[in-house]
This record gives structure tokens, C-alpha cells and sequence, in this order.
């Protein structure tokens, strides 16, 4: 099939009109909690990355919709390893965001100052990449969460002690479940390969967790844990080399959707608005030492299903014309221990803290192929 860019056709929403709705969502849903870190600094390590797109642009929203209250200011850490990202740098001159080049890997910066909020997604998290990266992908797990917890034991000694902090860990410590454990509570303790090739960030994001739970209970540190159940959204590249980014470059481009797999894995997608809420909500009202699922229960699809899907709504969007077909990848350890199916029970985050996920799959999906079609660029990432 002709490579060929394919535009929104023209009464179809702009990016900008879906990351200012997204935004509006954010603070409605997690209102409580921003007015919360109304006045006090937030760290957010890895805050470059997917989730950081909207964790770092939704309390600057805030405070602009809300000028008349204390701002939350904003600090951001991360090694840019892939530069500054153009969204960061035209926030650049808003005063309640800061900037901070540092590798977690290393004890946190002195500049730093007294943080009161502090969240740690400074880890690869794209398969592709922790593959290629297995050792950086752990100390980032690792160390860079022993140097975060380490930095609040020391405020604590000094008299400013930390609010919360907000450790990401993720689905894939329940590695492939076995059926009669899905959908997956959080008391599920794995089926996880630890010498495998996703075992550099299963088994990181597993002995995270296990710092976390003794952090809190040995120095009462308020440590709490999320587990993100793919999240899919503004944010996250086009070169990512994560499912929904490949479907949308390939419908952008015009070209077939090639599905690297037999398609029948099953996950449910949670739409990264819905996510981020959830996120501030785990940061503020979580009990410290705990886990929380944060994703979707419904709808569990197959990767062929969202394919789909995601064909049907490039047709609508965009009149693209191509269809679904099937290739190897070129890399071996593509499978290896994928998760057969993965999807959550969110029971205690619902009910606990009001967690309360709204976009539908088509709707999360519409939302990110109108962005994707304003976001391209990150192609050349
Ligand atoms: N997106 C999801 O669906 C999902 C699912 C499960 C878990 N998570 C976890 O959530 C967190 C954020 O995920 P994401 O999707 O935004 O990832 P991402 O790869 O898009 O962003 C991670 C950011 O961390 C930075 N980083 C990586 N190593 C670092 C280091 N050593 N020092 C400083 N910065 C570093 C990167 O430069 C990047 O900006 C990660 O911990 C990830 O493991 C995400």
C-alpha cells in the first residue's frame, strides 16, 4: 500500500482542544487532591515521559484555573536522555515549573530543596527499550527509589518531613497470571519469571514495591504504591514501540496495521486522563505501604479486537482505507512472557479513594488518534 499522510477531517477536535479538555477532566476528578497540594512543591521524577505529559501539565492547569489559591509548584526530574520534550519547553516560562537535569540513579540533587509531594516514574517503561536497557532499567527501580526514600528519611530528621511520595510500579508484577487469578486483585502475589527477558523491570518494580512497604512501616515514611494497568494517551510517543503508538503511525501513515503477534493477548486499556486522576488520587489519600491497581475492568479485548477498532475509527477520523495484517517480529524475545491476559479488579482504589474511570475504549482511542494527528513530529524522536 502507498505511504501517504492522512489528515483529521475538518470538524474533528484539534490536539489542543483534546489535552485542554483532558486537563479540565483531570481537576474536576481530582479536585480534592490538588487543592491538597495547593502551595507546596511536587517532585515528579521521570516527568519528561508519557504519564509526566499530563501528571506535570495538570497542577499547572490547576493553578491557572484556580489563580485566586496558593500555585502547587512544580519540579521536574529527569536525565532527558531523548532531549527536552517541545511540550516541557513551552511550559518553560511558566514560574511554578522547574527543570532539573539529573539521573535518579545518583543521590537527589542538593538544589533540590524541601519537597513536600514527591512521585518516582523515572524508568523505561516501553518493553522495547527495558529490553535493551535491563541493567539502567532496574537501578532507575532500584536505586533511584532507595535515593528518593533515603531523601525523605533525611527531611524527616531535619523537621521538614515529606506529605507523600508515589512510587509507579506496574501490572507487571503479577507477570502472567494464572485464569482463575484474572481479574487480578491486588493480593495476587505473581507468576514472574526472574531471570527471563522482562525480568529487568518485573522483578525492579517487585523489590520497589517490597522498599516501599518497609520504608513505611520501619521509619513510618508516607509511601504509598500505584500499579498502572496499560495506559494509553497524550504523551506517549509515536516511537514508543507500545501497541496503540504503533496502530496510530501506521493509520497516520496511510499504511496497513501490522500486528507483530497472533493478536489473541487480552488487556483492558485505560484512556491516561482517567489514569492521572487516579495517580493524584493514590499520591494524597493512599495508606502508606500500600499497592493500588489503577487501570480498567472492562472492556478485556484482544490486541486483533483493538485493531480493529482502532481501523474502524481511523476510517471515521481520518478516511484512512487500510486493513489489519500479520507479521513476525524481527525480535525474538518479542512474546516471551507476555502476559497472556492482564486486567484489573479496582475495587480498593474505587472505593478507598473515589478512583472513578470514565473514557470509554473508543472514545480514549478517538481522543488519541485526534492527537497523535497533531503530535507526528515525535516520529522523528
Ligand atoms: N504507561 C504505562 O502504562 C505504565 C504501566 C506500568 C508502569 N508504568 C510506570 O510508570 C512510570 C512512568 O511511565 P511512562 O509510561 O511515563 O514512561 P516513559 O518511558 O514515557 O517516561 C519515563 C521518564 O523517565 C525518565 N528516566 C528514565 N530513567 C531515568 C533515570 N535513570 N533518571 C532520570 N530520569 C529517567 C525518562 O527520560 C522518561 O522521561 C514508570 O515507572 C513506568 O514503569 C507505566
Amino acid at each position: 500500500m502507498a505511504v501517504m499522510t492522512l489528515h483529521a477531517r475538518p470538524a474533528m477536535k484539534s490536539a489542543e482542544q483534546i489535552v485542554k479538555e483532558d486537563l479540565d477532566f483531570i481537576v474536576r476528578q481530582a479536585g480534592d487532591e490538588f487543592a491538597r497540594l495547593s502551595g507546596h512543591d511536587i517532585l515528579i521524577a521521570g516527568g519528561a515521559g508519557f504519564l509526566g505529559y499530563y501528571l506535570v501539565q495538570a497542577p499547572l492547569h490547576w493553578n491557572r484555573v484556580n489563580a485566586g489559591l496558593p500555585p502547587i509548584r512544580v519540579t521536574v526530574l529527569d536525565n532527558f536522555i531523548r532531549g527536552v520534550p517541545a511540550w516541557l519547553t513551552a511550559l518553560e516560562g511558566d514560574t511554578n515549573l522547574r527543570l532539573l537535569t539529573h539521573d535518579i540513579t545518583n543521590p537527589l540533587p542538593a538544589a533540590l530543596g524541601d519537597m513536600k509531594f514527591l512521585i518516582h516514574g523515572a524508568s523505561i517503561a516501553s518493553p522495547i527499550y527495558y529490553r535493551k536497557y535491563p541493567i539502567e532499567t532496574m537501578d532507575a527501580n532500584v536505586n533511584g527509589l532507595r535515593f528518593m526514600l533515603e531523601y525523605c528519611l533525611t527531611q524527616k530528621k531535619r523537621g521538614k518531613p515529606v506529605e507523600a511520595v508515589l512510587f509507579y510500579s506496574s501490572s507487571e508484577i503479577y507477570g502472567d497470571p494464572t485464569p482463575e487469578n484474572i481479574p487480578t486483585p491486588e493480593t495476587y502475589r505473581g507468576n514472574v519469571s526472574c531471570t527471563g527477558p522482562r525480568a529487568c523491570y518485573d522483578e525492579s518494580k517487585r523489590y520497589g514495591e517490597t522498599l516501599c512497604v518497609n520504608f513505611a512501616r520501619q521509619h513510618a515514611l508516607p509511601v504509598k504504591v500505584a500499579r498502572p494497568f496499560n495506559n494509553y494517551g497524550p504523551g506517549l510517543k509515536i516511537t514508543d514501540g507500545r501497541v496503540i503508538p504503533d496502530f496510530a503511525r501506521n493509520i497516520l501513515d496511510g499504511k496497513d496495521i501490522v500486528m507483530l503477534s497472533d493478536g489473541s493477548a487480552k488487556r483492558t486499556f485505560c484512556y491516561v486522563a482517567d489514569a492521572v486522576a487516579g495517580y493524584y488520587k493514590v499520591l494524597v489519600k493512599g495508606r502508606p505501604g500500600e499497592a493500588y491497581n489503577v487501570g480498567v475492568e472492562v472492556p478485556e479485548i484482544s490486541v486483533t479486537e483493538l485493531a480493529a477498532r482502532a481501523v474502524a475509527l481511523g476510517r471515521e477520523l481520518f478516511g484512512y482505507a487500510g486493513q489489519v495484517v500479520r507479521q513476525e517480529s524481527a525480535d525474538k524475545d518479542y512474546m516471551v512472557d507476555n502476559p497472556y491476559r492482564r486486567c484489573p479488579i479496582i475495587t480498593k482504589a474505587r472505593t478507598d479513594l473515589g478512583f472513578d474511570p470514565q473514557v470509554t475504549i473508543d472514545e480514549g482511542l478517538k481522543r488519541s488518534l485526534l492527537w497523535y494527528a497533531g503530535n507526528r513530529e515525535a516520529s522523528e524522536a
